[in-house]
């Protein structure tokens, strides 16, 4: 299951491998049995309706809940994520739902926030704003976004705060990108910008997941699409192989998959 075929024949290991992943709130089973796995530099749109299990999904894998039962392997080993920061360690970032910034700071101290640089030695360390507003910079023009390291995040689109909470994921190396509905709330142009920053980070090897509502987003951007029904994975596609039309059935029900 972990392997899978690399481009030139070679068997290489899944960057992600969830087997038999369940959770319950309670009564509430949010996500029931689910297994697939996830190769690098790719983009995977993960689609269900409202309370399919989607968020919950992501959020185990972001160190956020612990599955109730089911194991998670990287490159091939079993990971046990009992916080984010954990997830983190191991190069797995969220951009959630609800971006949580900060609106009365810059987008550099966004991006900085809680591994903020510090320069100096021992308990004379002091921030090192102008190392944090270079690397910022860095970032943003790597994603070709025009989000200035200076400017203040109250006053940013909703793309520019997208691209802020995506640059968060380039100061760690993340291997993996879990990005909850980033296009629900924002306007056709941003819409456009915050897809294209999510083929930049594909470009990097790094694999993004997307959760959307908006068909448009996954077959503009994915490689692949998972669709969740009421907790349970209903399929498992590629894009190439797969229609809007079907997406929607498996989402609805109106296709049944046994
Ligand atoms: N923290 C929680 N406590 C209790 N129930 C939850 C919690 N988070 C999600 N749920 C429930 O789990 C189910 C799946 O929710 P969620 O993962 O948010 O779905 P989606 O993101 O696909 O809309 C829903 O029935 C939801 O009410
Ligand atoms: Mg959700």
């Amino acid at each position: 299951m972990g392997l899978a075929a690399g481009g030139e024949g070679w068997l290489r290991l899944a960057v992600l491998e969830l087997r038999h992943i369940s959770k319950h709130f309670g009564a509430i089973e949010a996500v029931k049995d689910v297994s697939f796995s996830l190769e690098a530099g790719e983009v995977i749109g993960l689609m269900g309706d409202n309370g399919a299990g989607k968020s919950t999904l992501v959020k185990m894998i972001a160190g956020n809940f612990r599955p109730s039962s089911g194991t998670m392997l990287m490159d091939g080993a079993e990971v046990v994520l009992h916080r984010p920061l954990e997830a983190r360690r191991h190069g797995i970032e969220i951009v959630h739902q609800d971006l949580a910034l900060c609106n009365n700071l810059t987008a550099a101290a966004n991006v900085f926030l809680g591994r903020e640089l510090k320069m100096g030695v021992g308990p004379f360390k002091i921030l090192d704003y102008k190392a944090m507003y270079r690397r910022a910079a860095e970032i943003f023009t790597e994603l070709k976004s025009e989000t200035r390291p200076r400017d203040l995040v109250k006053r940013m689109s909703g793309g520019q705060r997208q691209a802020v909470a995506i640059a968060r994921t380039r100061l760690s190396d993340a291997k993996i990108v879990l990005m909850d509905e980033p296009t629900a709330a924002i306007s056709v142009r941003q819409v456009a910008e915050v897809l294209n920053l999510i083929r930049r980070l594909r470009d990097q090897g790094i694999t993004v997941v997307l959760i959307s509502h908006r068909m448009p987003d996954l077959f503009a951007v994915a490689d692949r699409v998972i669709v969740m029904r009421r907790g349970t994975k209903v399929a498992d596609r590629k894009i190439a192989d797969s229609s809007a039309e079907e997406v929607t059935g498996l989402i609805t029900g109106a296709i049944e998959t046994v």
